[in-house]
């Protein structure tokens, strides 16, 4: 009798747990990203099939460069059986409409790095976010402009600042707003800040627009960088270069740290862009999949609102920094 119940008991535990494995390999997460070419969302990808392939879940990863392609890889999503998914979305006034996509699939949805608003411009705050402390990460940026012109024993009367922009994404507008309020402090007069809106958040896009600010001031005797990313700032850094500024005479200051960084200090001879802020797509990639996962199995919601840090870095530093985050 005894031994029949402690069979029965094993039965039970062995049925118990084939089936949470195979609850965990049915579970599958969609990871959409607005621009699947850039370094920061490939590593975000990299460290969400890690944490898929830890817990036993699966990353459905899809590039969504537009509004329409965002709807209909939600609708593929569900298609396929997935139950939540993440998205860093091509345009945030998309909140509503990607909300009620997401219910007609039955899909939990989370957003990283740009959060949703809602028809007034509000962050909708139903859909739970993790991005970076945007605001804090650009003052760093400013700090840093500021300490490097001191340094090099420039007066910040002559050093002129292109804001690389793109104020329709209130975490890029936070990043620029938060570097240039710490420039002004520092004492750069209002007139130096020079604004060069892109209209895609590319390289090329920052090059075309930093180019225009460039020409139109010839006068400028120095040049910092700022802007929502590397790729912002290293577009406006190769536009310098374009029309023969030294790169001894600029301050690119990016905020990223991925690839688009890494590949610049890796070059022989220093440029422009001089330091980067690195932020983390190991929390960004790894902790949301992973959020995502017990949200779908342990019906546990993720934080309404997680904010990440950054940490600077130079050409000098920079692998020690990324090993200390774990992103090596
Ligand atoms: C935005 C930018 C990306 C990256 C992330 C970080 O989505 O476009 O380049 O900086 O924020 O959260």
């Amino acid at each position: 009798m005894k031994r029949a119940i402690r069979s029965l008991t094993l039965a039970g535990l062995m049925a118990g747990s084939l089936l949470g494995s195979a609850f965990a390999a049915d579970t599958k997460i969609g990871f959409v990203v607005k621009q699947p070419e850039e370094p920061w969302f490939q590593d975000e990808w990299k460290f969400a099939d890690q944490a898929g392939k830890e817990k036993g879940f699966t990353v459905v990863k899809i590039g969504a460069e537009d509004g329409e392609k965002a709807l209909a890889a939600i609708d593929n999503l569900g298609a396929q059986g997935a139950q939540g998914f993440i998205i860093c979305t091509p345009d945030v006034n998309l909140g509503p409409a990607l909300a009620a996509k997401a219910q007609a699939n039955k899909l939990k949805m989370m957003t990283v790095d740009d959060r949703l608003v809602d028809g007034a411009g509000k962050p909708l705050e139903a859909v739970p976010h993790m991005g970076i402390s945007a605001s804090k990460i650009g003052e760093l940026v400013g700090q840093t402009i500021a300490e490097q012109t001191k340094a090099r024993g420039w007066d910040l009367k002559d050093l002129g600042v292109i804001r690389v922009s793109y104020d329709q994404l209130p975490t890029a507008k936070d990043r620029v707003d938060g570097a240039t309020a710490m420039l002004l402090k520092a004492g750069l007069p209002q007139a130096n800040i020079f604004n060069a809106p892109q209209d895609k958040t590319d390289t090329e896009a920052a090059l075309n627009a930093a180019t225009t600010v460039i020409n139109a001031h010839p006068d400028v005797k120095h040049w910092a960088a700022i802007g929502l990313n590397d790729e912002a700032v290293l577009g406006a850094v190769r536009a310098t270069e374009s029309v023969g500024i030294k790169p001894a005479d600029v301050i690119g200051v990016g905020i990223g740290g991925a690839d688009s960084a890494i590949n610049e200090f890796k070059k022989s001879q220093p440029t422009g862009f001089v330091a980067t802020v690195i932020i983390s797509p190991k929390r960004h990639g790894y902790e949301t999949a992973t959020d995502m996962f017990d949200w779908i199995t342990k019906d546990q919601m993720p934080p309404t609102l997680t904010q990440t840090a950054g940490q600077l870095a130079t050409r000098d530093d920079y692998a020690k920094v990324r090993q200390g985050l774990g992103i090596q």
